[in-house]
């Protein structure tokens, strides 16, 4: 059976989501699924934005035929072009042969090389093009790299409708839900909106910042992502959420404390850390072992907070391989403006201080507080001043932001 929601007069949300999908791109765990949005769109002429991952294609499809009814499908705009939401192209093409597909030049190119058909009717558009379906009015802004080089985002004129394809879009499957009111989406959903920008955007800040620049001269009422809730109450809310994560600014003056033991000792030593500072009065922290937590959950945080501890066992004469995995990624996503401080361990030889020091001093504005805290083996009861004087610094490094 079909299962849709009205998004406006004459707009369907005509989605679906997948609660078994266990990994986004096989990389992000997905506890909550995820949605994969597609829109149609009633005018004169009838306009679908985007298609659906395969997984949920019966689905789709389904919605797509109830909301059309009798009506054949007249366009289907293209905006991004990743099979998460163009695997289903080809099944469109085959039930409305004679659908007219609009989108970028590099988007066909793309397509090409997926194996996506563009069928016989492509008109291809750029930037400032507009188009009318009857009542309705739109135009189209081109978006590179916000997620990929073909995105465009479209803005329906007559509704003020921005159909945003991955941008500010949310892991979580939408159970019944659909609108940013009709959730707290502060308390439930706020979590997965920053997993999937860090993570799946977060390297693009630059470009993101660009579409931000485009959008502020429009009257946006709704913003249609690919994934997750539309927004139409809340829409200032995560306009400066996507302001901050795309400038790489912390949401939060607190911190995070990441830490990476093999026997509990350096865990042992973080939680001294924690304690201290709790002690002194800070409580805007959160404590994560690297080991045990997924890194698309620590870059998350690290996007989140202004300052981060790493606490790390020396391995290999290295870095504890899934810290620098963690550190890894958070360079490939391109972090810049936090502030660090380091605990380092090591029972013969303490490496992994100097070594993630050197690391962060190839990315941009990362500075390291001085001094670290250095254990051998195990956190003694003579390291106490040492403890002190390290959160001292810590509490002294926030006061200044
Ligand atoms: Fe949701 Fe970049 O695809």
């Amino acid at each position: 059976m079909h299962c849709v929601r009205k998004v406006t007069e004459d707009l369907w949300w005509v989605g679906g989501s997948d609660r078994r999908l266990s990994r986004f791109e096989n990389i992000h765990p997905l506890p909550r699924g995820i949605s994969y949005n597609s829109y149609l769109l009633l005018d004169e002429q009838t306009v679908l934005f985007d298609t659906v991952d395969w997984a949920i294609g019966r689905q789709f499809l389904e919605n797509v035929k109830y909301a059309l009814g009798e009506r054949p499908l007249n366009y289907l705009i293209i905006n991004h072009v990743e099979p998460d939401h163009a695997a289903a192209i080809e099944e469109i093409l085959i039930r409305w042969p004679e659908v007219r597909i609009i989108t970028t030049a590099k988007s066909v190119q793309m397509m090409g090389q997926f194996g996506f058909p563009a069928g016989e009717c492509t008109e291809v558009v750029k930037e400032g093009d507009t188009r009318c379906f009857g009542k309705h009015h739109v135009t189209f802004y081109s978006a590179p790299m916000v997620h990929w080089p073909e995105v465009m985002v479209t803005f329906d004129e007559t509704d003020g409708v921005l159909f945003s394809a991955d941008a500010f879009g949310t892991f979580n499957a939408l159970n019944g839900v659909l609108f940013d009111d009709e959730v707290d989406f502060e308390r439930d959903w706020m979590e997965g909106a920053r997993r999937y920008y860090t993570n799946i955007v977060g390297k693009y800040g630059g470009q993101v910042q660009t579409l931000l620049k485009k959008l502020s001269g429009l009257s946006i009422r709704y913003i249609c992502s690919l994934h997750g809730p539309v927004w139409r109450s809340n829409i200032p809310t995560i306009l400066e959420k996507y302001d901050k994560w795309s400038s790489y600014t912390p949401e939060e003056n607190g911190i995070l404390i990441v830490y990476a033991s093999m026997y509990g000792n350096t865990e042992a030593a973080a939680c001294a850390v924690a304690s201290a500072l709790a002690e002194r009065g800070i409580t805007n922290f959160s404590m994560y072992d690297v080991s045990e937590t997924h890194v698309s959950y620590l870059i998350a945080e690290s996007f989140r907070y202004s300052h981060i501890v790493l606490a790390c066992v020396t391995y290999n004469l290295g870095i504890y391989p899934p810290m620098l995995g963690y550190l890894e990624d958070m360079k490939a996503l391109n972090l810049q403006n936090r502030t660090f401080a380091l605990v380092e361990n090591g029972s013969w030889a303490r490496r992994s201080g100097d070594l993630m020091a050197q690391f962060l001093s190839g990315m941009k504005n990362m500075p390291v507080l001085d001094p670290r805290l250095t254990i051998t083996s195990s956190l003694g009861k003579d390291c106490a001043p040492a403890v002190d004087s390290f959160v001292d610094t810590i509490l002294a490094s926030l006061k200044e932001d």
